[in-house]
């Protein structure tokens, strides 16, 4: 079994959703465990059932402290608990932007409309004075920006005559309880998701120009300067010949610069078999945090390198502007 995510939520009231990802969690092969509950609010009812499931709380009212110094305190307590994700359920604060920014990509939120619309509160009632068919709930990547982050799931519900914004409210939570651990368990399986990276890999390579994608001794290649002349520039290559590792395959400018980066950077790089004779490095995917603007720099390099000069003689022109 793979090893888990570690996951905090933080929550301010009911905790109906921290308990949907507890119990999700707890069901099957489920890709995170939920290592601690925090919330702004002591009496918060979802800590009591937290603790009764024997897991790690963690309470501090946010009354005549700073923002910056409750979220220091808030994060302080999520580092302590070493979790790699903060999940928010109901929790009803506005975060400082440097919190946000620490946990970029690391942080995601539920949110009670279907995003972009009505962020903010009081979704039910807009969405019912709007006279909309639909209401729903977006699971979202949170940004500096309020409930603007790159949205992963929604679920739409549909109104019905006589709703009220707490009869809407409680119909969306149920599909909330749905959504909620299936988005948290697909985003934090991600990045050792081999079709995920593959996705993410073939995005930004067949960005570049005349790109194709091409079959090579069963990987996915990327070639660039057409059907017939046309040379690899990267291959995906998923644990090959014995190794752990989900990589791009990628070239170098010469044997030193691979050996040294295998040598100053062995958990990033790699010397693969067969292609590491000829400066390939392995640039390994399948770790947390990977920084994918390094990964379009890798294949942009590895692409120029390839490419015939009718192609890089362009780009070295559009550089000396
Ligand atoms: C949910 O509706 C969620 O979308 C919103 O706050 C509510 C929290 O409810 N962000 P609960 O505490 O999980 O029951």
């Amino acid at each position: 079994m793979a090893e888990k995510a570690r996951i905090a939520v933080l929550i301010s009231g009911a905790g109906t959703n921290m308990a949907a990802l507890v119990y999700a969690s707890r069901i099957g092969d489920c890709a995170y465990d939920v290592v601690l509950v925090a919330s702004n609010d002591p009496e918060a009812p979802g800590l009591k059932l937290a603790a009764a499931e024997g897991i790690a709380t963690f309470a501090l009212p946010h009354k005549g402290m700073t923002r910056e110094a409750h979220d220091a305190a808030m994060e302080a307590a999520v580092r302590e608990a070493d979790a790699e994700y903060i999940v928010l359920a109901g929790y009803m604060r506005i975060l400082s932007d440097a919190f946000v920014q620490r946990w970029q990509g690391q942080m995601l939120n539920i949110h009670p409309s279907l995003l972009p619309l009505y962020k903010g509160l009081d979704t039910h009632a807009r969405a019912l004075t709007a006279g909309d068919s639909h209401a729903g709930t977006s699971v979202h990547l949170v940004t500096p920006e309020l409930d603007a982050g790159e949205v992963l799931a929604q679920v739409r519900v549909p109104i019905v005559t006589g709703d009220t914004p707490e009869s809407l409210a409680s119909r969306v939570k149920l599909a909330e309880h749905q959504l909620y651990p299936r988005a948290v368990a697909e985003y934090v399986g991600r990045w050792r998701d081999p079709s995920a990276l593959l996705a993410r890999l073939r995005e930004h390579a067949l960005a570049l120009p005349e790109t194709d994608e091409r079959e090579s001794h069963g990987s996915p290649g990327f070639r660039v300067g057409g059907e017939k002349t046309g040379k690899y520039f990267a291959y995906f290559a998923d644990q090959h010949h014995g190794t752990p590792h989900i990589a791009l395959l990628a070239r170098t400018g010469s044997m030193d610069e691979l050996l040294n980066l295998v040598e100053t950077q062995p958990e990033v790089y790699f010397k693969p078999a067969y292609y590491g004779a000829s400066g390939w490095v392995g640039i390994i995917l399948n770790r947390p945090g990977v920084d994918w603007d390094e990964i379009a720099t890798w294949l942009q390099r590895s692409w120029r390198s390839a490419a015939p000069k009718r192609l890089t003689r362009l780009l070295d022109i559009a550089d000396t502007f």
